[in-house]
């Protein structure tokens, strides 16, 4: 396991507010994630000012968009110094997505299916399958295409690295330990549950970040991760 498996979601809205979330954390936390919110506030001088103090940086944008397009975005983000950036788990996205990525040392983490998606959307996008099967076809996809990692729930981690094999980086939000409030996350794992499914790094939001101190729970969780509870 990684020393620190955790990374810390900046779910905010200003840059004022996540450098102070930054600073309360301190070394306690060396990873965060920003999402689309805070990257439309504070856009890539913020991802670079996080990568100048010495954080790694996970850009959470979902690229989708034609191969080119996407190629040349991924080669710009490897060219910051970004750690891990998801990309839409559809075949083509991907291997442009690789192809952007050149020899950087950056991890492309494809979304199989969106986890707010059920069998229902997928039949109004056009696709007459179980939920599961896409999850399971997109992970298979991913691995040809030479993706680094797939973000999943904590609850398909286990099925999800034995399709993607040991090789394969696994990020998985929906955590949370027990008795932290649940927030609008519907399916959740506490974190030693999603390490014990086969999890690399945790995605941690609101259990940390808007605890009275931060870095007293993200000390919790790591210590909860110890123990295996
Ligand atoms: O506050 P919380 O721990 O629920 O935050 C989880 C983070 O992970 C948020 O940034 C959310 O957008 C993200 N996420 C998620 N579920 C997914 C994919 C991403 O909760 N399936």
């Amino acid at each position: 396991m990684n020393q620190n498996p955790c990374i810390i979601a900046l779910d905010v809205d200003s840059v004022e507010q996540a450098r102070a979330l930054v600073r309360r954390l301190g070394g306690a936390a060396p990873f965060y994630k920003v999402g689309m919110e805070l990257y439309a506030a504070a856009g890539m001088e913020f991802v670079r000012e996080l990568v100048g103090q010495g954080k790694q940086v996970f850009l959470d944008m979902k690229f989708y968009d034609i191969g080119e397009t996407v190629k040349r975005a991924v080669a710009q983000v490897a060219r910051c110094g970004v750690r891990f950036l998801t990309v839409h788990g559809s075949g083509a996205v991907m291997r442009a997505a690789v192809e952007g990525k050149g020899g950087a040392p950056l991890g492309l983490l494809a979304v199989t299916v969106l986890t707010s998606f059920d069998r229902n959307d997928l039949a109004d996008l056009g696709y007459p399958c179980a939920v599961s099967d896409l999850v399971a076809l997109r992970v298979r996809k991913a691995v040809e295409a030479g993706i680094d990692g797939i973000v999943c729930s904590p609850l398909e981690a286990a099925s999800v690295r034995a399709l993607a094999g040991p090789g394969t980086i696994l990020v998985t939000p929906g955590v949370r330990s027990a008795g932290a409030g649940k927030g609008d996350q519907k399916r959740v794992a506490t974190p030693a549950e999603a390490i014990r499914a086969g999890a690399n790094y945790l995605v941690i939001g609101r259990q940390v970040t808007r605890a009275e101190d931060p870095a007293g729970e993200m000390a919790r969780i790591l210590e909860e991760i110890r123990a295996g509870a």
